[in-house]
């Protein structure tokens, strides 16, 4: 049986990599066989687009390309194998964050993002999103207080306020593969409604 997409999705700081190893062992307990994985990455080359994603600037479309670029080489290596072969899959990120950073962020013309979507994964949508949503000031001290910023995380609040409007959007417009979580919350109490969320798709 083919095995379930999971995405987690945020604003940098919403706290997303702190709940990632919980839905691994969350849904290992239930006996699947996770393959957690990261965009942009997830590949050897993926990784080497990373790196220049992360510290190069660029123009707005090549950033777009290039995340498109990582995610074609993930969905053929890694993403579409796991499923196959029936393992679940989590991607700390996806299309979404394209969305939300291009287009909201950068201000892409988002028929042209659809139609990346439409191209390079007309079949594959999650089957769960997580969306991690907190106001920006939250996202911004818990970013401040722990590491050395890379380019987007360098970017200013209006930034984040468009890539969280259209995280949202997102959301509205496909209610029935996201959730989206208050990631104010405590640490156990954002946990409870990760898993609720995951056992409905159990
Ligand atoms: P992201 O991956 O979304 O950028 P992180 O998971 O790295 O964010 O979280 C950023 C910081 O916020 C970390 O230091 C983390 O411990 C802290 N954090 C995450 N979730 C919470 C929470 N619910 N309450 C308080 N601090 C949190
Ligand atoms: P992330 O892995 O969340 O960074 P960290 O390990 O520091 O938590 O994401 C890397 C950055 O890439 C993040 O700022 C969002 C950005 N990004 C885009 O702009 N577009 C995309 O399509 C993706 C997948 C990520």
């Amino acid at each position: 049986m083919r095995g379930k997409f999971l995405t987690v999705e945020g604003i940098d700081g919403a706290g997303k990599s702190t709940h990632i190893g919980f839905v691994t062992q969350f849904l290992q307990a239930r006996g699947k066989t996770v393959v957690s994985s990261r965009e942009p990455g997830g590949t050897p080359l993926g990784e080497k687009l990373r790196e220049l994603l992360l510290h190069e600037k660029m123009h707005l479309e090549t950033e777009a390309l290039l995340m498109f670029a990582s995610r074609r080489e993930h969905m053929a290596q890694v993403i579409e194998p796991a499923l196959a072969a029936g393992s679940w899959v989590l991607s700390d990120r996806f299309t979404d964050a394209s969305f939300a950073y291009q287009s909201g962020g950068r201000g892409m013309d988002r028929s042209k993002m659809e139609a990346l979507e439409a191209w390079v994964h007309p079949q594959l949508q999650p089957d769960l999103t997580l969306l991690f949503d907190v106001p920006l000031e939250v996202a911004r001290e818990r970013l401040d207080a722990t590491r050395t910023l890379d380019k987007f995380e360098r970017e200013q609040g209006e930034f984040f306020a468009r890539c969280r409007a259209e995280y949202l959007r997102r959301a509205e417009q496909f209610p029935q593969r996201f959730v989206v979580i208050d990631s104010t919350r405590s640490i156990a109490q954002t946990q409870q409604t990760i898993g609720e969320a995951l056992e409905k798709l159990l």
